[in-house]
């Protein structure tokens, strides 16, 4: 005969679990496990911020031989109400005509027969009147029930490389105690993936690590599902009905339609002035002034912001400076070093890096960042454990990507600016952008120079015919949405990521009607000079 395998299975050996098949444990089920599982009802202490959680308690149901009779035949409704088994019930207990075959073909007259609920009582009679029922614990347990109620392994004693991805909504508790102590924040511990999930903390404990380690106070951050997610639990959290915002002309169109179609519905009203005119933000500033909103590199004029200034001025009015960074990402620049109250991104772009994922984080002081995630879980526009495990897989190869992406981004701006059919460049590597010195001062240096970033944006003489010409004849970079991943984008701005934006707001923004802005990837720059100066060229011969 044939050896059986559960002999050498460690948790039918577990002489707790031949004791009490239902809950895995045995009499003294509070001792403590030999191999370090969390027991019932002892609530566990979690290991520091990144690191796996502690484990969900680890079920171990007894495999057992496989039940004699059908699963249902101790439901007494089932045989005394006929209606019930020709009716498939929803979730609730509501009817569900749509579920299965020819039951599913019911007179809907017969749903509110008042027959049934006679059924019902007469049966609920009879069962009321028989004998009390008994609990059979040392009943094999069913197909169906061992098939939910899966062993889980422990985790892992050597610590993975690798976050896992915890790709779970809900965790167990090992008492209602517990439950409610970890829902309560009285106990540190994951609930429910709204919340907060392992996967998503280490992603955040990554972002808060790069964003922050100049600093003399420990960052932490909140992760979201999109850029725009963080961006709008920002104002959710630190403006109120008669608030009053300053922001930049030169601003994302998705932060300006916020701003302008949804926030001001709320009672917040925003100024949009000219970031990096220090004078103009200070005239906008007044006593009611809660945020003073900044792009680092704004987009897609790539306008640098002086944040130690803003920073200020911003604190002089006593209002927070909250600044979009996605264009500058860490290994550029940090601008919780420069003053700022808040660092946002769209993790969508440098932070994952190639364009599968989208997602938001914002960075900042442990007490402001307590509030986001505040409104964060009671807005929901939480991060999936997916996305976080590949947000934070990029953020390992950042400085990798972002110094090759910014030297490319300037060999092609140096050239394409020297291009007749090329009106201007925008790009602050380039000596005469106006923010060139500033970029000097504020951004990281390498050993290859100063990182300007890798947006470039190219405005062709002709207008915004010859800009979508321009971009349409590029045969290696690619027309599409977004930017920072591995392959070189370019758009058209004003019919696309600015599109929210009327010719008279794109003028406020100094941004030119055919520009095209080119978020430049990993190809090699020769490639991709090659590539734009043959569209360029064309353009000349039209
Ligand atoms: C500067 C900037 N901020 C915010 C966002 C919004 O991010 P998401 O698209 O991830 O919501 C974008 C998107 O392009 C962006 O470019």
């Amino acid at each position: 005969m044939a050896a059986d395998p559960r002999v050498a299975d460690p948790r039918v050996a577990d002489p707790r679990i031949a004791v009490d098949a239902w809950f895995g444990r045995g009499p003294a089920g509070q001792a403590s496990d030999p191999r370090g599982l969390p027991q019932r009802g002892v609530p566990q202490r979690p290991g520091p911020q990144g690191s796996p959680p502690r484990a969900i308690e680890t079920r171990r149901l007894a495999i057992e031989a496989p039940r004699a009779e059908p699963l249902g035949h101790t439901d007494p409704l089932s045989r005394t109400d006929p209606l019930r088994t020709a009716v498939p019930t929803g979730d609730a207990g509501h009817p569900n005509p749509g579920a299965g075959g020819a039951i599913g073909i019911v007179d809907p007259l017969r749903l509110i027969d008042p027959r049934r609920s006679a059924v019902l009582r007469e049966a609920g009679l009879r069962a009321a009147a028989g004998p009390p029922p008994q609990a059979d614990r040392q009943r094999p347990l069913g197909e169906n029930t061992r098939s939910v109620r899966l062993p889980v392994p422990a985790p892992p004693s050597q610590q993975p490389l690798a976050m896992p991805i915890y790709r779970t909504a809900a965790f167990g508790f090992g008492s209602s105690a517990e439950y409610a102590a970890v829902l309560n924040g009285a106990a540190p511990g994951f609930s429910y993936s709204r919340i907060d999930n392992p996967t998503v903390e280490a992603f955040c404990a990554a972002v808060a690590a790069l964003e922050g380690f100049n600093l003399t106070y420990q960052a932490a951050s909140q992760a979201f599902a999109s850029g725009m997610a963080a961006v709008s639990t920002i104002f959710w959290a630190f403006a109120r009905a008669g608030a009053h915002v300053v922001a930049p002309t030169a601003i994302y169109g998705g932060s300006y339609s916020f701003l302008r179609n949804v926030a001001s519905r709320f009672g917040v009203s925003t100024d949009f002035v000219d970031m990096t005119d220090v004078a103009r933000v200070k005239a906008a500033l007044r006593s009611g002034t809660a945020i003073v909103y900044a792009e680092t590199l704004a987009n897609p004029t790539v306008a640098v912001t002086d944040l130690a200034e803003i920073a200020r001025l911003a604190h002089e009015a006593r209002a927070l400076l909250v600044v979009d960074s996605t264009l500058a990402p860490p290994v550029i620049c940090r601008p919780l070093e420069h003053g700022a109250d808040l660092v946002l991104h769209s993790a969508t772009k440098y932070f994952g890096g190639h364009s599968d994922v989208t997602g938001g984080v914002v960075t900042g002081h442990p007490e402001l960042i307590k509030r986001i995630r505040d409104i964060r879980i009671d807005t929901g526009g939480s991060l999936g454990p997916d996305d976080a495990y590949l947000l934070r897989r990029g953020l390992e190869t950042l400085p990798l990507r972002v110094r090759r992406q910014c030297a490319t981004a300037q060999l092609l701006a140096a050239s394409l600016v020297r291009h007749p059919a090329v009106r201007n460049v925008y790009y602050p590597g380039l000596s005469q952008h106006a923010g060139h010195g500033l970029a000097r001062r504020q951004f990281d240096a390498g050993p290859e120079g100063t990182r300007f970033g890798a947006i470039l944006t190219v405005a062709p003489h002709g207008g915004e015919e010859a800009g979508m010409v321009f971009a349409d004849r590029l045969r290696l970079a690619q027309v599409a949405t977004s930017l920072g991943g591995t392959h070189t984008k370019v758009s058209h701005v004003g019919s696309t990521a600015h599109r929210q934006m009327d010719s008279a707001a794109l003028a406020a923004a100094g941004i030119d009607p055919g520009s095209v802005r080119f978020s430049v990837g990993l190809e090699d720059g020769e490639d991709l000079l090659a590539d734009a100066l043959a569209a360029l060229d064309s353009l000349s011969r039209r």
